[in-house]
């Protein structure tokens, strides 16, 4: 099955996405994940991006693709594409590239969002996410140090909150008008917001 989980910033989508992959075996690729690393690893590359994301702007469509492209090569039939796509065009590339089954829309109000996104804290080493609302530390299980994302201060969360509106939200018509879209809430927990949507994908 390949879904697309699409939502605003802080909506959830690597939280139930990391779900689907530990319980379902899932193979979850976020084009933010993809960006964050390229930014690790390529120097040249990486100052270009890191300035991009780091003011809440959106990468080329030409560079998500091509990180894109190259991380499809590892993943087979069970897909689950988070982040991506974020504009018309980069939605009718992919349906170029792959037949989406359905499309899972994590509607989230937005001073959820913003809560959420000020208290997440990311592990340096395995890049578990938290929330310092349920986990009140500096360390990860791992033991690696607990660190928060830039582009996750209030200002840049509204930065990204009017990208989102403007360049994504369109592709709730857009999938809505191919029959793929499936909204859900997600104000209570992960796992409740997981189960919400097994059961409107009807899997068992
Ligand atoms: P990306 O990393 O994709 O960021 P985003 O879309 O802004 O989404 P987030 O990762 O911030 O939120 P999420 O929905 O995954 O929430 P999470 O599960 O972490 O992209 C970053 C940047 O890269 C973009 O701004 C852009 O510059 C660039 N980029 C990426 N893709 C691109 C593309 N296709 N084209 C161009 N540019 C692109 O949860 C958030 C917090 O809430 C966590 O602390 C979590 O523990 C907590 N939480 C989650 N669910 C719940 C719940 N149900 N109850 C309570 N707490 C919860
Ligand atoms: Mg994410």
């Amino acid at each position: 099955m390949i879904l697309v989980f699409l939502g605003a910033p802080g909506c959830g989508k690597g939280t139930i996405a990391k779900i689907f992959e530990e319980k379902l075996n899932f193979c979850h690729i976020s084009t933010g994940d993809l960006i964050r690393n390229a930014i690790s690893s390529n120097k040249e590359l990486g100052e270009m991006l890191k300035q991009i994301i780091s003011n809440g702007n959106l990468v080329s469509d030409e560079i998500v693709l091509k990180l894109l492209n190259e991380k499809l090569k590892d993943c087979s039939s069970n897909l689950i594409l988070d982040g991506f796509p974020r504009n018309l065009l980069q939605a009718q590339k992919l349906d170029e590239m792959i037949k989406i089954d359905k499309v899972v829309y994590i509607d989230t109000p937005y001073d959820i969002i913003k809560e959420r996104l000020v208290g997440r804290r990311t592990c340096e080493n395995c890049g578990k996410v938290y929330n310092l609302d349920i986990y009140n530390s500096n360390t990860c299980s791992c033991g690696g140090k607990l660190v928060q994302r830039e582009d996750d201060t209030p200002h840049i969360i509204e930065k990204r909150f009017k990208v989102y509106e403007k360049e994504t939200m369109p592709l709730v018509q857009y999938y809505q008008n191919q029959g793929k879209l499936l909204k859900v809430e997600s104000n209570s927990s992960s796992n409740d917001t997981f189960k919400n949507i097994l059961n409107m994908l009807e899997v068992k």
